[in-house]
């Protein structure tokens, strides 16, 4: 067993760790990260896939994200618009395919009324959360114990005006159903974008892109921090000292201990208790992180010879309740004559299609997207499917929120440090919640928790 002593040590090479081992490196800190997979970037993950690039994971960076934005101008990555000129697609109920321009649905008068009626309760609400402690909001609790799916019935009986309102932070964002987590997860959700508004703005909240992949970020980071990060190294135990916290931390892999002062576990909750700690963990967290869990979605990459859909003066951008594929966007990378379609499969559409043949599963998938954009669109040149529910080092996609009730009961506590441990994800963050840029929030502010500047 190789030993490395150090000041710090990171488990977990997403943006979340490697800023935070950024940061403390520029402090004098001396730092080491372990990270499981033999890649860097854990849930960004740019990959040639059939001779296209394709975004495995997170891609798309919105103008409120100043963290992302200032790390993405240290490093000297270029950005560019998603393309979004022309008409988008809804489709309605009984199939009927209907273009239209702007945020709101092209949906009966009446439905749109409640729609906007919904926005507009939800927006005032969400002023009043603050994203880094919604559990102190005075209503916090009885939101909590309300599903968002049954909130909404108490606001509207438009079960369009619903599913439509729903679908934004259910299938779009917390990627489970809308009955599964309560009105105070949804309220953190849309808080953290700065408004409701926000996430039902398309050209808001996919605003850009990054040339060449958002991964550089992790691995331009990683680059700078050199032979400190170890790939391959799934940390398995880690041994601390209660009674004495500056005794510090002995963090073990297959083939490494690293011995240092702080660790920090860089990694969805939802992973903490995979790592065996001697002595164990206390109750809170032992309770606290049965409450957690990843949400599911399929991201679907369709590769074209052209970006046809342009040529109909449509945007790419599409939206359906009603559809297996719920929402779909025209994803071109930079520069690429070839067109892309990214969309989105969530929750129990997931799992349904995951119980059939992978040929039948691409075959409804496009039949779905080729609803919104024609036949064209049965064909691509390239199909690939990002399955993080099987990846063993993160488990589901987006990220991990809380279940009913959980939010206000232990949100306070999800990144309080015990002894020399601390913790750090994009899943923890306050704003940028469940996005690059609360991962790299967090990590700074893990770093300045661990330097005492906090
Ligand atoms: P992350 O999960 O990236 O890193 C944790 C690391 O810890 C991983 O590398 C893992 O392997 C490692 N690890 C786990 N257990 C370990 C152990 N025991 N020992 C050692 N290492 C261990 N965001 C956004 O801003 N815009 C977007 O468009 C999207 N879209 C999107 C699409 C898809 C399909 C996904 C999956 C995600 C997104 N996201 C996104 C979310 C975004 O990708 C995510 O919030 C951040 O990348 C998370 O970064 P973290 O560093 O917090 O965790």
């Amino acid at each position: 067993m190789e030993r490395i002593d150090c000041d710090v040590v990171i488990v977990g090479a997403g943006a979340s760790g490697l800023t935070a081992a950024t940061k403390l490196r520029a402090a004098g800190k001396s730092v080491v990260v372990l990270e499981a997979r033999d890649r860097i970037g854990g849930r960004l993950w740019t990959d040639d896939i059939d001779g296209a690039m394709l975004e495995i994971g997170g891609q798309w960076v919105s103008p409120d994200q100043d963290a992302l934005i200032e790390t993405l101008e240290e490093l000297g990555l270029a950005t560019y618009e998603r393309y979004r000129e022309g008409e988008n697609v809804y489709i309605a109920e009984n199939g009927e395919r209907r273009l239209f321009e702007g945020d709101i649905f092209p949906v009966p008068a009446k439905t749109e009324g409640e729609i906007v009626g919904l926005i507009e309760k939800l927006d005032a609400l969400v002023a009043e959360i603050d994203p880094d402690a919604p559990w102190a909001h005075p209503r916090a609790k009885e939101l909590d114990e309300v599903s968002f799916a049954e909130w909404l019935g108490t606001q509207t009986d438009d079960e369009e005006a619903k599913l439509n309102i729903g679908m934004f932070i259910a299938g779009a964002m917390l990627t489970k159903p809308a009955h599964a987590f309560s009105a105070l997860q949804a309220l953190l959700m849309a808080a953290s974008a700065g408004s409701f508004s926000n996430l039902v703005d398309a050209d808001f909240i996919l605003d850009k892109r990054v040339v060449g992949g958002l991964q550089q970020v992790p691995l331009l980071l990683a680059e700078r921090l050199g032979d400190a990060v170890r790939t391959g190294q799934a940390v398995r135990t880690i041994r601390w000292t209660p009674d004495a916290p500056d005794a510090g931390v002995v963090v073990v892999t297959d083939s490494v201990e690293v011995h240092a002062k702080h660790v920090v576990l860089a990694l969805p909750p939802i992973l903490i208790s995979r790592i065996s700690y001697e002595p164990p963990l206390p109750r809170r967290q032992h309770q606290m992180h049965q409450h957690l869990s990843m949400g599911f979605v399929i991201k679907v990459h369709a590769v074209y010879e052209t970006p046809f859909w342009r040529e109909q003066g449509l945007s790419g951008t599409a939206f359906s309740p009603y559809e297996l594929v719920h929402e779909a966007y025209d994803n071109t990378n930079h520069d690429d004559p070839r067109g892309t379609l990214v969309g989105f499969v969530s929750d129990e559409e997931a799992d349904g299609v995951f119980s059939l043949s992978a040929e039948e599963r691409k075959a409804r998938i496009l039949e779905s997207i080729s609803h919104y954009y024609g036949p064209e669109a049965l064909n691509p040149v390239v199909y690939y499917e990002s399955d993080w529910g099987s990846e063993e080092w993160t488990r589901g996609a987006y990220a991990a929120s809380f279940d009913m009730g959980g939010l206000a009961r232990y949100g306070a506590d999800l990144r309080a440090p015990v002894g020399p441990i601390h913790f750090s994800c994009s899943d923890m963050a306050g704003k940028g919640y469940q996005h690059v840029d609360g991962a790299i929030r967090v990590g700074r502010e893990v770093a300045d928790e661990i330097l005492g500047t906090s």
